[in-house]
């Protein structure tokens, strides 16, 4: 939530923060603005509203002259969309610009003390607390004043700041929130996240807590807190630009849709050699695994409900116990963690604040932990013991959907390693598991293949006041990830039940045309969860059936029906959910809803 870019090198800046920026709305895209050194002072121009807004009012920034500065696009946590509240925040005596994303948790009590000193507020936000105090603890000593500030904080903060003093330098630092330096011989980079430097640079650095940096025309530094030299290895980018870029469709989300097969490919395929899965990037031997007792999978979102899925998966092939927690509720439930405990952290980004905070109380507890992560660098994956990348590319839709198929897929193949380690999996049954990890993509490319199928059935039923998803088993675990893509970008109400659970009181919702999405794919509990639509089908609910090609008998019981291929049962959900996916994206879009930038929603969520 919310994105930062800073620029100081030959070029003029302002063009090239509202470029960066608009890779970056994504993460927030209430309000937005930039600060640039121009003609002996700091110019701030700020407005609430989307992106476009600020771009026409600064004419595509060429009426903001000025080789250095700093933009911001925001997603509100203190103070409401505004002018007012939009960032860059100025001190008041006018010398420095602050962009920040994060929360300063202890910004009352810095306020109020500022407040007594004199200092003037404009804004409700905690950010303006940032630039008040850094005109207080500056003395001409930036880096003094860095320790001073970072002393003073509690919370999460990528920052960037300029200062009318020194007007060809930008000092940026982070804690808890993502923030990146890229570097050319044109000029220096600060950024959220990589698709904003794409256009300038693939050379970056990823930086660590509190590492505070100096950026210049023609170089960059950068110190710890005590202010000693830190060197960094240049990290070097080899995505294609047009993995950040729509690539021709109308919204990210179709795009990210489309690119599944080859995202979980590249996912899968590295790691399986002559039949077996081999996970070279982590640590835990067998030895560690037979002295695990317990694994806890902990995540926010559709991660979580990837962990709903693998708790489902790993118990069967590994027979370990397995917990699933929503990571908000993990570190305030006291869970029963130890040495023998292995937690398994499932997040795209990287940087969720409360997946994050899950993470760091586990290793507190002295349990083992192993992240799946998406962004390479990301705090999560830098704090983990053990980190297993999904390769899926950049995610720039805010509703995931490749990054959840990649979660899945890496979910299987750790299942398939603990499980082969433990000895706890037949040799028939891994090898058939691992023939057909390697053709699921494919499986997937034939389903894209019938998307419009789906499509004329939003067509049909985008009206919809109320969808509810029922499964059974994986398919309920499914259907969890369907209800949530729906809601989020669509809007319309939608709820997954347990089909079996139905009658247990949310049946009475079900009324004349009520829209039910019954996920029904695993035989041996086909024909239970048929009953449970025969329920919904006599209180008047019209049925969408998903199932797979072999269940012909579907169409006896449900009003439309779409068809999957054949795999292995815990494979299932890894087919079934492309149609939902494509479900809600052809809803959303009769709706006319603005898919990629859902409503009160933002891609990075860091804070809790
Ligand atoms: C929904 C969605 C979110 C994220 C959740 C966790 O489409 O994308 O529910 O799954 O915010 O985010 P990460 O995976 O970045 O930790």
């Amino acid at each position: 939530m919310c994105g930062i870019v800073g620029y100081v090198g030959k070029s003029q800046a302002a063009p090239i923060l509202l470029d960066g920026l608009s890779k970056l709305e994504y993460r927030g895209y209430d309000s937005a603005g930039v600060a640039v050194y121009s003609d002996d002072h700091i110019e701030v121009v700020k407005t609430k509203g989307r992106l476009k807004v600020l771009s026409d009012m600064l004419d595509g920034g060429k009426n903001l002259p000025g080789t250095v500065g700093i933009g911001h696009t925001r997603w509100a946590t203190h103070g409401e969309p505004s002018d007012v509240n939009s960032h860059p925040h100025m001190s008041g005596d006018g010398r420095f610009a602050v962009v920040h994303n994060g929360i300063i948790e202890n910004y009352l009590v810095l306020k109020n003390r500022l407040i007594e000193k004199g200092f003037h507020f404009v804004s409700e936000t905690d950010t303006e607390v940032i630039a008040h105090l850094v005109e207080y603890y500056y003395k001409g000593d930036i880096m003094d004043t860095m320790r001073s500030l970072l002393n003073a904080m509690e919370g999460s903060y990528a920052l960037g700041i300029i200062r009318a003093d020194k007007p060809d330098e930008i000092v940026a630092v982070r804690k808890d929130s993502p923030l990146i330096v890229g570097l050319s011989d044109e000029g220096n980079f600060i950024a959220s996240d990589i698709p904003a430097l794409l256009n300038y640079t693939r050379d970056i650095y990823h930086l660590d807590e509190k590492e505070i940096v100096i950026l210049r025309q023609d170089g960059v530094s950068i110190y710890n807190m005590d202010g000693e030299p830190v060197n960094k290895k240049v990290f070097h980018v080899d995505w294609d630009v047009s993995a950040a870029e729509k690539g021709g469709y109308e919204h990210f989300m179709i795009k990210e849709i489309m690119e599944q097969p080859k995202a979980l490919a590249d996912t899968l395929k590295p790691r399986i050699q002559d039949g077996r899965v081999v996970l070279d990037d982590i640590k835990l031997t067998a030895e560690d695994l037979k002295d695990i007792h317990k694994i806890d999978i902990v995540a926010c979102g559709s991660a979580y409900h990837t962990g709903v899925v693998g708790k489902y998966v790993i118990e069967e092939l590994t027979r370990k116990p397995v917990e699933v927690d929503l990571a908000s509720e993990f570190r305030y439930r006291s869970p029963i963690l130890d040495q023998h405990t292995l937690v398994i952290i499932i997040s795209q980004s990287g940087e969720t604040a409360d997946t994050l905070a899950a993470l760091r109380y586990a290793k507190t507890q002295g349990a083992r932990t192993l992240s799946i992560v998406n962004v390479v660098g990301s705090s999560i994956a830098n704090q983990s013991d053990d980190v297993l990348y999904t390769w899926a590319g950049p995610e720039i839709a805010v509703a995931t959907t490749k990054a959840y198929s990649c979660q899945l897929g890496v979910l299987y193949l750790l299942a398939l390693y603990i499980g082969d380690l433990l000895g706890t999996i037949p040799a028939d049954v891994y090898r058939d598991y691992v023939a057909e990890l390697l053709i699921l993509p494919d499986k997937i490319q034939s389903i894209l293949e019938h998307k419009e199928d789906i499509q004329y059935f939003a067509s049909r039923n985008f009206g919809a006041k109320d969808v509810f998803f029922i499964g059974r088993n994986v398919d309920y675990a499914l259907t969890l990830e369907g209800s949530l893509k729906l809601k989020e970008i669509s809007y319309i109400h939608s709820e997954a039940y347990a089909a079996g659970e139905l009658k247990h009181g949310t049946i009475s919702l079900i009324e004349d045309g009520t829209l039910v999405v019954a996920v029904a794919t695993l035989d041996r509990l086909f024909d239970k969860t048929m009953s449970n639509v025969k329920e919904v089908k006599a209180r008047g609910a019209y049925v969408l059936g998903l199932t797979t090609e072999n269940n012909r008998k579907i169409e006896q019981s449900c009003d439309f029906v779409f068809y999957i291929p054949e795999t292995l049962d815990l494979l299932l959900p890894s087919l079934a959910v492309i149609p939902l996916q494509i479900f809600s994206y052809y809803m959303a879009l009769m709706k006319g809803c603005d898919i990629d930038k859902p409503r009160n929603l933002a891609k990075s969520v860091t804070v809790e």
